[in-house]
């Protein structure tokens, strides 16, 4: 490792100001938090990662929760600064921070570009009042607008997150919304469909018929229609719910698609690390926060496991599937031992569901992107 290959960096903060009916996210809502504890934890959480992923250089780090926004920008500073000193940072890494569009947060936002962050991501959700109120976050659309603003003259780079297939969300009503966010001029958006997530008041709602989404139809009209109108305003797909104009990928989730390392550190942070000889260990953080915060001293993990070829395999395969430019067979085979069977792969071409971009890469078409469950089960 090390050398020209990237590495990243994911820091969770696990609170939020109020939990929304459909999040299933490891976030909690909690009155008082020991800023000092937490700043404990996370250095101790970074230590014990340097001390098992020495010799890398980090490519992009991803402030992701919860609300990482109602982190205390002297905390982000403190970690980077301690990660900046544990490794090495690509001259151009990308340093991201997700954010909710409270104004309380946006008046912060320039503490957290001095603390080092370059790329903002913001959760706009919807640029209906009623949809918002709806959906139960704490901000207006007006509000959305103006931290969106901010954040465009505040960070080098920025995204907004965009939630449709929204109960009682019509096609028009869909494209108009959409035609009003992309007149934001953003280089990067995350649209994604409501999903019913178990254990969510939303799903609740939805199981005792309380809360209607569009049908299996309309949602692949409206996925088609966001795909196009995206295309037409300059932001290409290039993962399911990812749009950028070229250039502008969130670099950090191209690195977990392409299966590259990164370290995780927080409540339920994930991570993957490559020893010497190639092997992957797949390693989750402890969920509960006050837990979490106990163990930090010794990673924090609630399991650290080395990965079998085929799951190694596997897990490269599910990543890079979601991707437009798709993945490397040669590399599936690296990594699990054993080819891609090629005559699952020739019907799956035949089906429509595969392509192959170029002579050594394989890649969903956009029909097989909407049965990714599906491919993956025959090429197991
Ligand atoms: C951790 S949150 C982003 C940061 C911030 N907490 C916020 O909500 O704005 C990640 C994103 O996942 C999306 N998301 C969460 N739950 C979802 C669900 N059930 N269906 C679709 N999108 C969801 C939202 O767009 C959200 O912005
Ligand atoms: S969607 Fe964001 S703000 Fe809402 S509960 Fe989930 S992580 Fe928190």
């Amino acid at each position: 490792m090390g050398g020209e290959a990237e590495f990243g960096l994911y820091v969770h903060w696990p609170f939020c100001l109020s939990k929304c009916p459909y999040c299933d996210f490891n976030s909690h809502v909690q009155d008082s938090i020991d800023t000092e504890e937490w700043r404990n934890g996370y250095i101790a959480a970074l230590r014990w990662f340097a001390v098992r992923a020495p010799g890398r250089r980090i490519t992009s780090v991803f402030f992701g929760g919860g609300t990482p926004s109602l982190m205390p920008a002297r905390l982000v500073a403190e970690i980077l600064h301690e990660a900046a000193r544990l490794w090495p940072f690509a001259a151009h890494a990308e340093i991201t921070l997700e954010a909710n569009p409270t104004s309380a947060e946006a008046g912060r936002f320039r503490d957290f570009a001095a603390a080092g962050i370059n790329r903002l991501s913001l959760g706009v959700q919807a640029l209906d009042d009623a949809a918002l109120a709806a959906l139960g976050r704490q901000h207006t659309a007006q509000e959305a607008l103006a931290a969106w603003e901010m954040a465009r003259k505040t960070f080098p780079r920025a995204s907004f997150d965009l939630i449709y297939a929204r109960p009682g969300q019509t096609p028009d009503a869909w494209e108009a919304e959409l035609a009003r966010a992309l007149r934001l001029g953003a280089e990067h958006i995350s649209a994604y469909q409501l999903t019913m997530e178990p254990e969510t008041p939303f799903h609740k709602r939805y199981e005792q018929g309380k809360l209607r989404l569009p049908d299996e139809e309309t949602s692949v009209r409206l996925y088609d229609l966001t795909r196009a109108m995206m295309a037409a305003a300059g932001l290409e797909l290039y993962e399911i719910s990812n749009y950028a104009r070229p250039g502008a990928e969130c670099r950090h989730n191209l690195l977990y698609w392409r299966y590259g390392e990164y370290a995780g550190i927080g409540p339920g942070a994930h991570a993957r690390l490559v020893d010497e000889t190639g092997a992957h260990q797949a390693l989750r953080a402890i969920r509960a926060p006050a837990r979490w915060l106990k163990a930090a001293q010794t990673g924090g993990l609630e399991e650290m496991r080395p990965l079998s070829p085929e799951e190694a395999g596997m897990e490269y395969l599910l990543m890079s599937l979601r991707m437009r430019e798709g993945m490397k067979p040669a590399r599936f085979a690296a990594l699990s031992g054993a080819p891609l069977p090629e005559g699952e792969i020739a019907r799956l071409i035949k089906q429509g569901l595969l392509a192959r971009p170029s002579p050594d890469t394989l890649a969903a078409t956009d029909k097989g992107r909407l049965v990714l469950d599906y491919i993956l089960t025959q090429l197991a």
